[in-house]
């Protein structure tokens, strides 16, 4: 078995996500590393004709199916399915953002998500996302990254606001519009988007919309005396979209091996391109186009859906149930929810126990306190949409959708064993 050695993995992961700044971005750079590896990219506007190899396809630019057709007979051995989403909670930018107040040009954010917002405060932060622009080739989307540190949401000093280690409330509409410049008579957020965008150009092009988001230019790093985590913004969920994508890269040709990664699962998954919607289910009708063969398979298939779980954190042990409190490096965790928000049964879970003891890795579980309130994944949504067996899984972190999360370097590694075990495992995935 092909075995990713756990320094190249967590070089790889970080380097993804560092140029990952959004679900665009993150799909551009998985749509590139899936073309050096021989996978062909399909247009859903075109005629497919698959036969057994490798393939990926794109929607909206945010979501990707990449999958494997494998050499074995699909209707018996089913598909693979691993699942995980590419957007992360953050601010995105007003269409018409532009604020003017005390001589300072700010910008109107809409909040995407459930952002922890306290964490946004004094960070470096900069500009990425899509643009819609006329070009002399037509109205076209293209990809915007400032990279550099180009605004900042200072906080109110504390002589302003003595009250503010006993709670702080942030009002998102007034409190959080980042600081671009000093004002100037004239100038607006649009003339210096489009100046970035005109930059190296011939002939000038014309702005007709954008989807842009803020970000922290502080990039990924290992933390802690021993190297042990990774401290990096959007772990939750581009940690999971990598480890899947290089597992897959790994799963060989014999068994038909799908990643999914869907946008808009921080919003509630209900889009075009998001788990709700129908992308999934049309790429596997278009694998399988007889309804026959198509229900015979997905009976047969499995579904991984990977996103990050909470792991107990020590200042605040009392959160968690005191018997399903997931330790960071001790491996992947099994999220399970009596009332459906995981999708994880006790024959999916078993199954993903047996992997993980085949993968030599460690498996722990987690169930929220049952006097709070549970999250939710794409792992439920595609079981319903699909009807396919499915488990939700994903690594220990601190600091949820925080601008600045917290994971594991061993439970990265551990979980893309786990995942790799899955792809190849021979027969029926998780049969009985
Ligand atoms: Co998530």
């Amino acid at each position: 078995m092909t075995n990713m050695n756990k320094q190249s993995f967590v070089d790889g992961l970080l380097s993804f996500i560092d140029a990952s700044p959004t679900p665009f971005h993150a799909v551009a750079n998985m749509s590139s590393i899936l073309s050096d590896a021989g996978f062909t990219e399909l247009d859903e506007r075109d005629l497919w004709d698959i036969n057994a190899g490798r393939y990926f396809v794109c929607r909206n630019g945010s979501s990707i199916v990449a999958f494997i057709v494998g050499k074995q007979p699909i209707t018996e051995t089913g598909v693979r399915m691993v699942g995980a989403h590419t957007d992360s909670p953050c601010l995105r930018l007003k269409p018409n953002p532009d604020l003017t107040t005390a001589g300072y040009l700010h910008l109107s954010v809409e909040v995407y998500g459930g952002v922890l917002l306290n964490p946004w405060f004094d960070r470096d932060l900069s500009l990425a996302g899509r643009v819609t622009i006329k070009t002399t080739e037509g109205i076209v989307n293209e990809l915007i990254d400032f990279k550099s540190p180009i605004a900042t949401i200072p906080s109110l000093a504390i002589h302003l606001n003595r009250g503010v280690n006993d709670g702080q409330k942030i009002n998102p509409q007034t409190d959080i519009p980042p600081i671009l410049m000093r004002a100037k008579k004239g100038i607006t957020f649009d003339d210096l988007l489009t100046a970035e965008l005109n930059k190296g150009r011939r002939r000038k092009i014309s702005l007709l919309g954008h989807e842009l988001s803020f970000y922290d230019t502080h990039a990924p790093a290992l933390t802690g005396i021993e190297d042990e985590f990774i401290a990096s913004a959007r772990l939750d969920n581009l940690l999971s979209c990598y480890t899947g994508l290089v597992s897959l890269l790994d799963a060989g040709d014999q068994f038909t091996s799908v990643l999914v990664c869907n946008d808009h699962e921080e919003v509630g998954s209900a889009s075009a391109e998001g788990a709700e919607g129908p992308f999934l289910g049309s790429v596997l009708s278009r694998i399988l186009p007889d309804p026959e063969s198509y229900y015979r398979t997905i009976a047969n298939s499995f579904m991984i859906s990977t996103d990050n779980a909470h792991g107990i954190h020590p200042n605040y042990a009392a959160k968690h149930d005191r018997n399903h409190g997931p330790l960071i490096n001790d491996g992947p965790v099994i999220k399970i929810n009596a009332n459906q928000r995981y999708a994880t049964n006790s024959e999916t879970a078993g199954y993903f126990r047996e992997l993980c003891r085949r993968a030599k890795v460690g498996c722990q579980a987690f169930t929220v306190r049952s006097d709070m309130a549970c999250g939710s994944t794409i792992g439920p949504i595609t079981a319903k949409e699909i009807g396919v067996r499915t488990i939700d899984v994903g690594v220990p972190t601190f600091a949820m959708h925080s601008i600045r999360e917290l994971a594991g370097r061993d439970d990265a590694h551990a979980l893309y064993k786990a995942l790799l075990q899955f792809y190849k495992d021979k027969g029926t995935p998780g049969a009985l």
